[in-house]
């Protein structure tokens, strides 16, 4: 199997894709020529904005963000248009403030839940107001980046727009792999799932780019999809325990404010309370990195500065060190 592959990816993976997302999405058109096999999410966001962007058209984007949504956009050749989501509104998408963002220049809006970086995952009525929004610009594509929502913690329900509003999917493109979910960050296997022309225009600039993601990771990704769950559960139960855990050690350092993850593996940290005169976020996680040999990432990398945002997605014992280390340098 040491060949090049069809540049959109082997046809047993894309069915197996198209399959789940059938399923999972309740899409039941989907088939193989839905879905293009990419280098990780990554590469089927970059391939999105490329088919869907033109010099000058703007991109909304929720901060905060993750990192590479702006860069991506302008990359394209596009403009960002950032829209925060404050923390007293859970983080959540708000319906008007996108109404007021879009412009006759508009071509895309991106989704993510849940969130990287704050874990946050969008109610059921966030998606419905923002389809309700999105309904009445027809030529706004929808990128629904869902990459880790397999990974929700107990009584948490994952509100897909592609599910909630079948109305939109001619224009809704969703971003899965199985980086986060099957833990398989390193072998670089992505989805693109959406409407074919958008997809065979995806394939194509991949096709010109890198070509097929690698062909033994996808038979990799194609075990990964057939494997039971289970591990996933587990490893999400996991995850769950130690977000409890952090919540309650981090409740213990003055001045800290977050909220509780639904998913994914992060805790996103308001420290602007605890910042020293003079000191931004990126300064404070210098602080912490030298004082208490923490890694942190600042805020400001996702659009939302003076937060620092925390991964837990480490060994239990690295995760207790870090902690104690970290309270200690906070005082607590
Ligand atoms: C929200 C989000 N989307 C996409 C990606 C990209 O995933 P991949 O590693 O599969 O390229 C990441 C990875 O950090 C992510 O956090």
């Amino acid at each position: 199997f040491t060949r090049y592959t069809p540049a959109a990816g082997i046809p047993e993976l894309r069915n197996a894709v198209a399959e789940q997302a059938c399923r999972d999405w309740q899409w039941p058109e989907l088939a193989a020529e839905n879905v293009v096999v990419t280098v990780g999410g990554k590469q089927a966001l970059f391939n999105l904005m490329l088919a869907v962007l033109n010099p000058g058209d703007e991109a909304v984007i929720f901060a905060p963000y993750w990192v590479s949504y702006p860069e991506m956009v302008r990359l394209a050749g596009g403009r960002p248009v950032i829209v925060p989501t404050p923390m007293d509104a859970r983080f959540q998408p708000n319906a008007e403030a996108l109404e007021k963002a879009i412009t006759p220049r508009t071509r895309l809006v991106i989704l993510n839940s849940p969130s990287n970086p704050t874990g946050v995952a969008f109610d059921r009525r966030t998606v419905e107001e923002l389809a309700d929004v999105l309904r009445a610009h027809p030529n706004v594509w929808i990128a629904t980046d869902e990459i880790y929502r397999k990974i929700l913690f107990s009584g948490r329900t994952h509100h897909s727009i592609a599910r909630i509003a079948p109305d939109l999917r001619d224009r809704i493109v969703i971003v899965d792999g199985v980086s986060k979910s099957w833990r398989m960050t390193g072998w670089r296997i992505g989805f693109a799932i959406g409407p074919r022309a958008v997809i065979r225009a995806m394939a194509a600039i991949q096709g010109q780019s890198t070509s097929n993601a690698c062909s033994i990771a996808q038979k990799a990704a194609l075990a990964a999809l057939r494997a039971d769950e289970a591990e996933i559960r587990a490893m999400t139960a996991q995850y769950e325990a130690r977000a409890k855990w952090l919540a309650t050690q981090l409740s213990k350092a003055p001045g800290l404010r977050f909220i509780e993850p639904d998913g994914a593996f992060y805790l996103f940290l308001d420290v602007s309370a605890r910042l020293q005169a003079g000191e931004d976020d990126v300064a404070f996680c210098t602080r912490m990195l030298e004082e208490a040999g923490v890694g942190l990432v600042p805020g400001s990398a996702f659009g939302m500065p003076g937060f620092v945002r925390l991964s837990f997605a480490v060994a239990e014992e690295t995760l207790r060190e870090a902690a104690r280390r970290l309270l200690h340098a906070l005082g607590a």
